[in-house]
């Protein structure tokens, strides 16, 4: 059945577009916009289901170029169908898939397996850039590509040698796929000098070999101070935060729930993050959703592994510390969120509403304040820094593909 939205505020930068009206959905596209003084496409005849989301905010579905589906392999952390939605459940229609699984995705096949079992949103496989990422022995990029990866990673560590990393830029750029760098130096894990020193070593490394740069889960000023020298000078590069690095600074570090790698920074880091946001040397908010056990989590800040979870809280923790906040734009916000992730994996049919893009979509209340509450998460993670915390931005419907994943409307 076609899918009309109907008293929607439809908001999608891509077309300057910010107008309460209609958003006619057939096929699995973007069919037409009807809005004071905006009509785009043509509406085609048939039968169409109407939903009235009474002044909600409608946008094209969340992107986020950084989770831990944790599937194949840690299942008990999450899985492809938990993980998919606490996606939808929190607006996102797509997401990229770290590749630090067991097995490790590091082959065509590894990339094919994880498609053939998606679960109503687009999961996409990241390849890892070396084999079990070991770091010895570079994966076949380019077969993982023809596979369908969205990118390649190394995510949960750093490629150490160097020489192995231009390789990898090498071999990526020849196979035009981009490289989603978690970057660390193990020598000075957590610290900003690790963080930074990785960074500027790969923007290096990415120019010299002509591959495409996307720096994950930046949380340190010192990084971004080369990020932005970088972006002056021309370099192909774009990166991204996550919300934990613009809302919390280390003094909340005490608690399992707090800890992450990167690990929280002062607060002179989460101004920085703040300011790369607003001047556009941050490109995305991903969330890097880490789902852990409660065992794994909740034995002291020490012995806590790394990682919090995101998908449900991403937008509405974003939204309010970001543009309740008076930081950014709500225009800002969707191409932090949606229409940047869809340019950086060079996908044009997302990240927008333009006719005969695909048909998918987020509607949110940003009007009505709730708590965050993690006992009623779709994730199978509960290790959220959030709890508590009141937001604006709740996810009321998901529709990806023309299909309806989350629906909360009353
Ligand atoms: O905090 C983190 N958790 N950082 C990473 O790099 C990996 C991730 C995970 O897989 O849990
Ligand atoms: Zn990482
Ligand atoms: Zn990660």
């Amino acid at each position: 059945m076609n899918l009309c939205i109907v008293n929607g505020r439809i908001v999608d930068p891509t077309q300057n577009l910010d107008a309460v009206g209609e958003l006619y959905l057939a096929e699995g596209r973007v069919a037409a916009i009807r809005a004071e003084n905006v009509s785009l496409g043509e509406i085609p005849a048939g039968e169409w289901e109407r939903i009235d989301v009474k002044g909600a905010l409608v946008m094209p579905g969340l992107i986020d170029l950084h989770v831990h589906f944790r599937d194949p392999g840690f299942t008990y952390k999450e899985d492809m169908k938990t993980g998919s939605a606490a996606a939808a459940a929190g607006g996102f229609t797509t997401v990229c898939m770290m590749p630090n699984l067991k097995p490790v995705t590091d082959t065509p096949a590894a990339v094919k397996d994880l498609h053939s079992r998606q679960e109503g949103i687009n999961a996409l496989a990241v390849g890892a850039i070396t084999m079990g990422q070991k770091g010895t022995e570079l994966a076949d990029i380019k077969g993982m590509k023809e596979a369908g990866a969205c990118a390649i990673s190394e995510d949960g560590r750093s490629v150490a040698d160097a020489g192995m990393m231009l390789k990898a830029f090498r071999a990526a750029a020849e196979a035009d796929i981009p490289v989603f760098d978690h970057t660390e130096d193990d020598a000075l894990l957590g610290t900003e000098a690790g963080e930074a020193c990785l960074a500027a070593r790969d923007l290096i490394l990415a120019r010299d070999a002509g591959a495409k740069l996307h720096l994950c889960h930046i949380s340190a000023k010192l990084s971004l101070d080369f990020i932005r020298a970088a972006k002056a000078a021309g370099y192909d590069v774009t990166a991204e935060t996550a919300p934990h690095y613009f809302v919390f600074d280390k003094s909340r570090a005490t608690h399992g729930h707090f800890k992450m790698n990167p690990p929280l920074r002062t607060a002179d880091d989460v101004k920085a993050v703040i300011e790369a946001v607003k001047d556009g040397t941050i490109d995305a908010i991903a969330t890097d959703h880490a789902p852990h056990s409660r065992e794994e989590k909740e034995q002291g800040y020490e012995k806590a592994m790394n990682g919090v979870i995101g998908l449900e809280t991403s937008f509405p923790v974003s939204y309010t510390a970001l543009v309740k906040a008076g930081h950014i734009s709500l225009f800002r916000l969707v191409e932090l969120m949606s229409s940047n992730g869809a340019k950086i994996l060079r996908d044009e049919n997302r990240g927008t509403l333009k006719v005969g893009a695909a048909a998918d979509v987020a509607v949110l209340d940003v009007e009505t304040p709730f708590t965050v509450d993690p006992a009623a998460f779709r994730s199978k993670g509960r290790n959220t820094p959030f709890a508590g915390m009141e937001v604006y931005g709740k996810t009321l419907l998901t529709v990806c593909g023309g299909n309806i994943v989350f629906n909360d409307m009353q």
